[in-house]
C-alpha cells in the first residue's frame, strides 16, 4: 500500500500549504464575494459554513482528490456492510446498524444482525415503559424514582452528554445520576439522599471487567444491601448492559435484566445501543428513537452525498489539512448552546481515543502528525477563560463553533446576545485588526502619539485563525443524533485518510493493565513490583502516609 504522503494529491497539498500559509483569510474573503456560498452547505436541520478555513478552490479540489485516492467510498461501503475493518481486533464496525431505520439487511459473518438489533430495541422500549409508568416495582413495591447509571468512557460519555443536551424535554418521572469516576466521592454524592427502595442501578460495561465500573457497581450493591433489602432483591434494582453474560451472571445480575450489545459496537460509538438505556429511561423511548433517527439521516447523507457536499468527509479533510499540512496540533470545540456543554468532553474521547495513534494499518510509523488535541467548553465561558490564547497566542487553534437558531428556552434577548458573540468571535478570529485600524481607533479615543506607540503592538490581532461554523435549528433529540453521527463519520474518514485503525485503543489498555498490577501492591500484603525510582517512591510515600 502506498504511504499517504506518497500520493500525488498529498504532495500537491504540501505545495498548497506552503502557498496558503502566505495568504490571509481576510484577503481571500475580499477577493471573492461568493466565498460563503462556495464553502458552505445545508442539510435538513443544519447550516455548515467552512468558508473561514484557510483553503481556496484548488486546495479544496485537491482535498477531494485525496479522499478519492484514499478510497473513502469503498472503505465506507465496507463499514456499512459489516466487513471487519477493525483489523487489530478482527471485528466489524457497525454502530450504523444500531440506527438503521430502513431495517435493510446488515450481515456479520453471514448473519443478518437487524433482528438482534430490533429485539434489543423492543426490550429497551418495554423496560423503559414499565419503569416510567411505575409498573416496575422495587423490593417494597414502590416504583422507581432515581436511576443511577454506572459506566465509564464510551459507556458513560454518550448517554450523559445526550441526557444533558436533552434535559429540556424531560418530565419529572425520573432523575438520572451518572457515576463514572472510581473516586468514591462521586458515588457518595450520587447516592446521598437516594432511597434504595426507589433506586434502579444501570451498570453499563461492554466488557464487564472495567475496574472503575466494577468497583462502583460493587459499592452500589453494598449500599443497597445496607437497607432492608436481601440479595434476592438485587434483581429488582440492578440491570446491566454488556456483551459479557458470564461476568454479569457472576456479578449476580439475572439474565433477563441484561441488555445485550455486540463486539461490533465500539465503546465510544455505543450510545445507539442499550448503552443509551439511561437516555430512554430519563426521556422516554420515543426521544431515544428520535436520536437514532437523526443519526440515520446523517448515515444516509454520508452514504449518498457527493464528496464536495459530504459534510463529515469535509470535516475530516479540514482536520487533516489543518493538522497534517498546516501544522496546527490542537482543535477547539466551542458550543454556543448550553445544552451541548458536554460535547467537547464527548468528542475528546471520540476523536482522540479513535485516532490518537501513530502507526498505519500495516504497522508502519506514519510520517505526518495525525489528529489534533481536542478540547473546549461552551463558547461564552471559554471567552472569559482561554479565548485570549485563541486570539493572540503564538500557536493557531482551529475551532468548531456550534450554535442553534432557536434556544431550548427563550429568555428575553439572551439568544440574540449569545449569537452576537458567536458571530463576533469567528469574525475576529478570521479578520483580526491591523496596525492602521488600531491606530485609527486609539486616535479616535483621544490617545496621544506616545500612548498609541506603547499600545499598538499589544492590540494588533493577526487574525487568520480558521474556524468552522455549524448552526443547528434547535437542540432536540434528532439534532443530537445528527451532530454525533456527523462527528463519528468525520472520525472514520479521518482514520482512513491518515491510515489509522480508529477502532482499537491499545494505549488505554496498557494503562489499565499497569493500574491493576499496582492496585495489588496497594491493597494486598507483601506484593511489590519493580518500578522506576519515581513510581516506587510515590507508591511508598502513599502507603506510608495514607
Ligand atoms: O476508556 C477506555 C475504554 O476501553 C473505552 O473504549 C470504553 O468505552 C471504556 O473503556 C469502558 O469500557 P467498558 O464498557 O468495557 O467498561
Amino acid at each position: 500500500m502506498n504511504c499517504r504522503s506518497e500520493l500525488s494529491s498529498w504532495q500537491m497539498l504540501e505545495k498548497s500549504a506552503e502557498n496558503l500559509k502566505q495568504k490571509h483569510l481576510k484577503t481571500l474573503f475580499s477577493n471573492d464575494e461568493k466565498r460563503f456560498d462556495k464553502f458552505s452547505t445545508q442539510i435538513p436541520g443544519m447550516l455548515f459554513d467552512y468558508s473561514k478555513q484557510l483553503i481556496d478552490e484548488s486546495t479544496f479540489a485537491q482535498l477531494i482528490k485525496l479522499a478519492e485516492q484514499c478510497d473513502i467510498a469503498s472503505w465506507r461501503e465496507k463499514m456499512f456492510s459489516g466487513d471487519k475493518i477493525n483489523i487489530t481486533e478482527n471485528r466489524a464496525v457497525l454502530h450504523t446498524a444500531l440506527r438503521n431505520r430502513s431495517n435493510s439487511v446488515v450481515e456479520v459473518d453471514g448473519e443478518d444482525v437487524m433482528p438482534l438489533v430490533n429485539a434489543e430495541l423492543e426490550k429497551i422500549k418495554s423496560f423503559t415503559d414499565k419503569v416510567r409508568s411505575g409498573e416496575w416495582l422495587g423490593f417494597t413495591d414502590k416504583s422507581v424514582k432515581d436511576v443511577v447509571a454506572i459506566g465509564v468512557g464510551g459507556s458513560n460519555l454518550g448517554p450523559q452528554m445526550a441526557t444533558e443536551a436533552l434535559k429540556a424535554y424531560a418530565d419529572d418521572t425520573l432523575n438520572v445520576h451518572y457515576v463514572s469516576n472510581v473516586d468514591g466521592v462521586q458515588l457518595h454524592q450520587a447516592l446521598a439522599g437516594l432511597n434504595p427502595e426507589t433506586t434502579l442501578f444501570v451498570i453499563s460495561s461492554k466488557t464487564f471487567t472495567t475496574s472503575e465500573t466494577m468497583t462502583n457497581a460493587r459499592s452500589s450493591v453494598a449500599w443497597f444491601l445496607e437497607s432492608d433489602a436481601t440479595e434476592a432483591d438485587i434483581a429488582k434494582h440492578f440491570v446491566a448492559v454488556s456483551t459479557n453474560l458470564e461476568k454479569t451472571r457472576a456479578f449476580g445480575i439475572a439474565d433477563e435484566n441484561v441488555f445485550t450489545m455486540w463486539d461490533w459496537v465500539g465503546g465510544r460509538f455505543s450510545l445507539w445501543s442499550a448503552i443509551g438505556l439511561p437516555i430512554a429511561l430519563y426521556l422516554g423511548y420515543e426521544q431515544f428513537e428520535a436520536v437514532l433517527e437523526g443519526a440515520f439521516e446523517i448515515d444516509e447523507h454520508f452514504k449518498t452525498a457527493k464528496f464536495e457536499d459530504n459534510i463529515p468527509l469535509i470535516m475530516a479533510l479540514l482536520s487533516v489539512w489543518n493538522t497534517s499540512f498546516l501544522g496546527h496540533t490542537a482543535q477547539a470545540i466551542l458550543p454556543y448552546d448550553q445544552a451541548l456543554h458536554m460535547l467537547p468532553a464527548y468528542l475528546q474521547q471520540g476523536e482522540m481515543e479513535s485516532n490518537g495513534k501513530h502507526v498505519s494499518f500495516d504497522g508502519r510509523q506514519v510520517p505526518y502528525t495525525t489528529v489534533p488535541l481536542i478540547w473546549g467548553m461552551t463558547g461564552i465561558n471559554g471567552q472569559h477563560a482561554f479565548y485570549q490564547y485563541l486570539h493572540q497566542g503564538n500557536t493557531i487553534v482551529p475551532a468548531d463553533f456550534i450554535a442553534s437558531l432557536k434556544p431550548q428556552h427563550n429568555v428575553g434577548q439572551h439568544h440574540d446576545i449569545l449569537l452576537s458573540n458567536f458571530f463576533a468571535q469567528t469574525e475576529a478570529m478570521m479578520a483580526g485588526v491591523d496596525a492602521d485600524q488600531v491606530r485609527a481607533d486609539l486616535t479616535a479615543k483621544g490617545k496621544t502619539e506616545a500612548e498609541i506607540e506603547q499600545l499598538i503592538a499589544h492590540k494588533i490581532h493577526q487574525g487568520n485563525r480558521p474556524t468552522t461554523s455549524m448552526i443547528l435549528d434547535v437542540v432536540d433529540a434528532k439534532a443530537v443524533g445528527r451532530l454525533i453521527a456527523l462527528y463519528e463519520h468525520k472520525i472514520f474518514c479521518q482514520g482512513i485518510i491518515l491510515e489509522i485503525c480508529s477502532f482499537d485503543q491499545w494505549g488505554v489498555e496498557l494503562g489499565k493493565g499497569l493500574a491493576s498490577a499496582i492496585e495489588a501492591e496497594l491493597t494486598q500484603e507483601n506484593v511489590e513490583h519493580q518500578h522506576d525510582s519515581s513510581t516506587s517512591g510515590l507508591i511508598a510515600y502513599y502507603k506510608q502516609n495514607r
